[in-house]
């Protein structure tokens, strides 16, 4: 067997890794016998050198296997399903669909991350809300899915224990946005959740991890290749990412506009993404005979309340206690169970005219440095956090009204971070009329629409 500085050596010159070399490695981060270093000298390696197809399928199904894979009672064939994000600003996308298609009779076993470069975590988001547990046994899972139909949990030391690992190191070895990693981390969860289809949103732009089209398309392919190579029923949706899902962005603040969405109360961005996902979702399953179909079904859980109980049903399942739980899906004044930030401040817009852009890549760095995302491995964020946007593009607005509202505690921003999110809102002076755009672009395999 060899060594793993001699595996290190291999991919930093650019050799293609055996399936043997591929499994010594994830063995050793499994059984803890690797340094951290080598963890990421490895890491490295791969975003440097690339892996092939057949290296990237070795590596998924290898951190598939590192712990638990699930599996399902027979009656529930064909409707286990899950979307995953490669992430973005401001997605709150998880909280809404999972209950709205677990409304829809489907089984969503979804195994989240926490957040990852700038981009938010779903984990991190639920964590907001106190008792909410995201470390669940894979028999517990179960029976939650049993009862109420899905569940949001992240990775354990026995369930995708590669991931839980290697996720954490990508943020402080500047390895997040490589091919093979990404496709190794998100596949290897969605197949450890034995699912029947999976919708994929690959974002793309300036607030995500790959800018232009082409690079997300290739990603979205490969992504798509790795799944149904593990047997799933895989599909992606390529959505723009340029300014932030929905108003809010931070974790309090994003449940809080996740819970006003299944009240009703949705964005339209946020509703496009959800209906779009889940109507694909419920088309692979077989549900319905049509994308519009899937789109007004999904979109009718969310309206009648059906998926806000399932969202309080699967909080008070996952650790929260039940008036807490209630309270919040009944309620508007949030801030009696989710915690608010000790100060905010309002900026204000500086000239008459309409926004034509938003800059949400600016707004998360920002929010990450105040103390929304984390720096270091397994260090507390806070929660609190954030900031709610109060204009939307295509807004005509006046000068001198408040256009952001920003959350915070220690540290304050700075001056030069205020003037940093000043240009980020693009205001025209000329009477234009805003193009709104679907923030859907594709869907790959092309033939979904
Ligand atoms: N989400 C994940 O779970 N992993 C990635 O690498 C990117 C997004």
């Amino acid at each position: 067997m060899q060594s793993i500085p001699d595996l290190i050596k291999n991919k930093r010159d650019g050799k293609e890794l055996s399936t043997e070399e591929i499994q010594t490695f994830i063995n050793a981060v499994t059984n803890k016998t690797i340094q951290e270093c080598q963890m990421g000298a490895m890491l490295m390696a791969i975003w440097q050198k690339g892996m092939t197809d057949r290296e990237t399928q070795d590596l998924t199904r290898g951190m598939m296997s590192s712990g638990e894979v699930m599996s399902w009672p027979l009656e529930w064939a064909g409707r286990v399903v899950d979307k995953h994000s490669t992430g973005g600003v401001g997605d709150k996308v998880s909280l809404v669909l999972a209950p709205a298609l677990a409304a829809c009779n489907c089984k969503v076993p979804m195994i989240s991350g926490r957040g990852l470069a700038h981009t938010g975590g779903t984990l991190d988001k639920l964590e907001s809300i106190p008792g909410y547990n995201i470390n669940k046994k894979p028999s517990e899972i179960q029976k939650i899915l049993a009862s109420v139909g899905c569940c949001i949990v992240g990775q354990t030391e026995t369930l995708v224990p590669v991931d839980r690992v290697l996720y954490a190191l990508r943020d402080a070895t500047s390895t997040v946005d490589s091919l093979p990693l990404i496709n190794g981390s998100i596949i290897s969860k969605k197949g450890a959740e034995a699912l029947s289809s999976l919708v994929l949103d690959v974002k793309f732009g300036r607030a995500a991890l790959y800018k232009d089209l082409g690079s997300a398309k290739e990603l979205a392919e490969s992504l798509v290749k790795t799944g149904n190579g593990l047997g799933i029923r895989t599909v992606a949706v390529l959505s723009k990412m340029n300014s932030t899902i929905g108003r809010y962005v931070g974790n309090s603040l994003e449940v809080i506009e996740s819970l006003e969405t299944l009240k009703g109360n949705g964005p339209d961005d946020l509703m496009e993404l959800v209906t779009t996902c889940g109507g694909l979702l419920l088309l692979m399953t077989g549900e319905v005979s049509k994308l519009s179909e899937g789109k007004t079904k999904i979109s009718n859980a969310v309206t009648s309340g059906a998926a806000l109980s399932k969202f309080q049903a699967m909080l008070e399942a996952q650790g929260v206690a039940k008036e807490m739980a209630q309270h919040l899906c009944s309620n508007t004044d949030y801030y009696q169970v989710l915690r608010k930030s000790k100060y905010y401040t309002e900026l204000k817009i500086q000239k008459n005219g309409v926004v034509v852009d938003i800059d949400g890549m600016c707004l998360a760095q920002i929010l990450h440095k105040l103390g929304a995302g984390r720096t270091i491995v397994g260090e507390k964020i806070n929660h609190s956090v954030g900031a709610e946007l109060l204009v939307s593009l295509g807004d005509k607005v006046s000068k001198d009204l408040p256009w952001l509202r920003l959350h915070y505690e220690t540290p304050a921003p700075t001056e030069e971070q205020i003037a940093q999110l000043q240009n980020s809102l693009v205001i025209s002076e000329k009477n234009t009329k805003y193009q709104k755009q679907n923030l859907v672009q594709e869907i790959i395999p092309p033939g979904w629409f």
